[in-house]
């Protein structure tokens, strides 16, 4: 029996060692330690020893199945912790990246604004992309048949608004946000609307019919030129660097007076003249000015009482130029691979 039991313990030893499944383990279970494996079944026979016999192989036949226990409890741990491993892989290995997606290098310069203009107080508005004649032109300065018109062409829509208005276009410029921010929250007022504006153009790699602008406004008593310009160089600095200048050039816009061309010193060559700003050192970037009498009128402000200043960014072009973007149509041609450089 001794050599019974010794026997059992061998074979068990050569198979618990090759078990590499928790199915495998179950049957070497079953064959040596059930209660109708072949320990139990071999230990029935102790009945028919002899006393003396009995005691010795009772306790030897004890130590083996507490052995043999112990030892199939460690390899079942060994295992079950193998399968866990390979169902979800090497826990201390790195995680998979999941592709993110892009902000949209527009979307970059647009929140870079919002964050200066907010930090000085601004509040930022929205307007209707789909937008009335009157508050796109008329309520501009810019009345049917006023050349201005000619330089902003646009789309045109044949349908009546929920108010009524039958002239709707797709807007042009986001100053279209200005008479209506009067409207609604009156003066003073620090606002700026950025935006999705259209124009009816041949699109070349300058020229695209959807683009981006950034438009801002401040009405109160008192607010005069020095307010405008030193606010464009506070902004100009905080976008390009400290050793930013702007110059303002006179040039007409319909809803300012006097109205200018905010231009400031290039930044990639810092003024000394590049491709970037055609040999001048200067960029072109701001269309600004003081809002005019009919303008204020219009939004329900009384101009005797309040002036007011106004601005208009291209986002499109500042972006393009930050990134060193040569053909505006990439912004909307859902290029991935474009978008995937920001
Ligand atoms: N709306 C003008 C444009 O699209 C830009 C502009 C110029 C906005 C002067 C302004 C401004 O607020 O004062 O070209």
């Amino acid at each position: 029996m001794k050599n019974k039991l010794n026997k059992i313990k061998e074979e068990f030893y050569q198979v618990i060692e090759k078990a590499r499944s928790e199915k495998e383990l179950q049957d070497i279970e079953l064959k040596f330690l059930s209660r109708k494996g072949l320990l139990s079944e071999t230990l029935k026979g102790l009945k028919d020893l002899g006393q003396e016999s009995k005691k010795e192989i009772g306790m030897l036949a004890n130590s083996i199945k507490k052995e043999l226990i112990g030892k199939f409890d460690n390899v079942k741990k060994v295992v079950k912790e193998k399968e866990t491993e390979k169902l979800v892989g090497d826990l201390s290995l790195p995680g998979k990246e999941f592709p993110q997606g892009h902000l949209n290098p527009i979307t970059l310069i647009q929140n870079e604004l919002e964050d200066i203009f907010t930090s000085l107080g601004f509040m930022v508005e929205d307007g209707p992309e789909l937008e009335s004649d009157y508050y796109n032109f008329t309520s501009l300065n810019v009345p049917p048949l006023h050349p201005a018109r000619d330089m902003q062409d646009t789309f045109y829509i044949d349908k009546k608004n929920d108010k009524g208005e039958n002239k709707l276009l797709l807007r042009t410029q986001t100053s279209s946000v200005q008479v209506r921010a009067l409207l609604k929250h009156g003066a003073p007022l620090k606002v700026v609307a950025p935006g999705r504006v259209f124009r009816n153009e041949a699109t070349d790699a300058r020229h695209e019919h959807t683009f981006y602008q950034f438009e801002g406004m401040m009405v109160g008593e008192n607010i005069n030129f020095s307010n405008l310009k030193k606010l464009l160089e506070i902004v100009g600095k905080k976008l390009f660097g400290e050793n930013t200048k702007l110059r303002m050039r006179p040039k007409f816009y319909p809803f300012v007076e006097p109205g200018n061309n905010g231009e400031y010193t290039c930044f990639l060559c810092k003024g000394e003249g590049c491709k970037v700003c055609k040999g001048s050192g200067w960029l072109e970037i701001v269309g600004a000015g003081l809002v005019h009498p009919d303008v204020l009128r219009a939004g329900g402000i009384d101009p005797e009482k309040y002036s007011g200043l106004a601005f208009g960014f291209g986002l499109t072009r500042l972006a393009m130029l930050k990134y060193n973007i040569n053909d505006v149509r990439l912004f909307n041609n859902g290029d991935i691979r474009f978008l995937e450089q920001f």
